[in-house]
């Protein structure tokens, strides 16, 4: 039998980075672990996530989220095991996906938790390839650039989690062509030679515009933008008429101090008739059970194949989400506790 401990590691954000994040932003203390109350369970964290959208939320500025608060623990996704329940919903030993992430044990409301099943997916799964990263994916290239068979795709971001996964889908539906980029040659062959791209080329390595010319000649009919800045205008000058891209991330300009400038073809936009569209994952929940069915589906048949980058303990979880944007990860990084 577990015991619980009476204090629990948490990170909390104890000054607003400008520019890149430094480790000094962040600070590991110790809080005491409370008993959960009616409808409560406590958590005992075994996976978090770290995603890039956290470094948004570092920033004291209005959006979709709110903005972490200092000296208090952040949040985001994160698996474990319920060590204590008052709630009918959950007993001890069950596994549920909820938001309280970046501490080892969480106090957390019963209807902010769902169950999940370690013997249908690996726990880690459900913050990535099953989780939100892999919704995004489903939907933003399905129902917001409306993907349709015959598309040739472009993604930015390819060997991260979103990517990798939208590269994949677009292979299964019937893409004519599928091209990304990434930041590393490790990346770009593993990109063609294990996910099933056409063509990859480092980002890196010159101009994107003409990298992408040069894997994709006929231009691309969907854009997936994980990226945004050079990549997006290169996008733009791609994509055929009708096009439709998806805005999904801009992780070049996350750590700007000055704002860059937008692309300068935008006037392309108009002749070419483009639809760029922005997206948030959370307004795609209604096809949650769809994309289980069937991302599930191609996961346990191998077509769809998936990635983690593992950073161990609670401790290195900063190193973990500073790692990740400097592009330290292939796949879904995760830290395991
Ligand atoms: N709208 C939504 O609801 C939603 C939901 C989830 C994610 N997102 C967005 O989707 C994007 C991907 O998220 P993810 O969770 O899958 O992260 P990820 O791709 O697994 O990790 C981030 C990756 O970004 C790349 N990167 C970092 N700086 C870059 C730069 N200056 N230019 C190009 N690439 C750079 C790095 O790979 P390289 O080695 O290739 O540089 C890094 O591995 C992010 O922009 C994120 O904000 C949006």
């Amino acid at each position: 039998m577990s015991v619980t401990p009476t204090t629990s590691r948490e990170w909390h954000l104890v000054a607003r980075p400008h520019g890149w994040p430094k480790p000094e932003d962040f600070a590991l203390r110790e809080a005491a672990v409370a008993e959960p109350g009616e409808g409560q369970i406590l958590v005992r964290n075994i996976h978090m996530s770290v995603d890039p959208y956290m470094r948004g939320r570092m920033n004291d500025v209005r959006s979709y989220v709110p903005p972490f608060e200092l000296d208090r623990p952040m949040e985001g996704g994160a698996v474990g095991e319920v060590v204590a329940s008052r709630s009918d919903a959950f007993k001890p030993g069950d596994h549920v996906l909820h938001s309280l992430g970046w501490r080892e044990y969480a106090l957390v409301e019963a209807a902010h938790a769902v169950k999940v099943d370690q013997e249908l997916a690996p726990l880690s799964t459900y913050l990535g390839v099953l989780g939100m990263p892999g919704l995004t994916a489903y939907a933003g290239l399905l129902e917001v650039a409306s993907f349709k068979e015959g598309d040739a795709v472009f993604v930015s971001g390819a060997a991260g989690a979103v990517g990798l996964q939208v590269g994949q889908i677009a292979r299964l539906k019937g893409a004519s062509r599928v091209v990304g980029s990434a930041g590393t040659d490790e990346k770009v062959k593993a990109l063609v030679e294990e996910y099933g791209f056409d063509a990859a080329f480092n980002y890196k390595k010159g101009p994107v515009a003409e990298q992408l010319k040069q894997v994709a000649p006929d231009g691309i009919d969907v854009y997936f933008d994980n990226v945004g800045g050079e990549h997006l205008e290169a996008a733009i000058g791609a994509l055929k008429l009708h096009g439709r891209a998806t805005l999904c991330g801009a992780i070049a300009g996350y750590n700007d101090t000055v704002p860059q400038p937008g692309p300068h073809n935008m006037i392309s936009i108009i002749g070419k008739r483009l639809r760029l569209q922005g997206m948030i994952v959370r307004d795609h929940q209604a096809l949650q059970p769809q994309f289980v069915q069937e991302v599930g589906g191609w996961v346990r048949s191998g077509e769809l194949k998936y990635r983690e980058t593992v950073v161990n303990g609670v401790e290195n979880a900063v190193d973990a989400f500073l790692g990740m944007l400097r592009g330290e990860n292939t796949g879904k990084m995760i830290v395991t506790f």
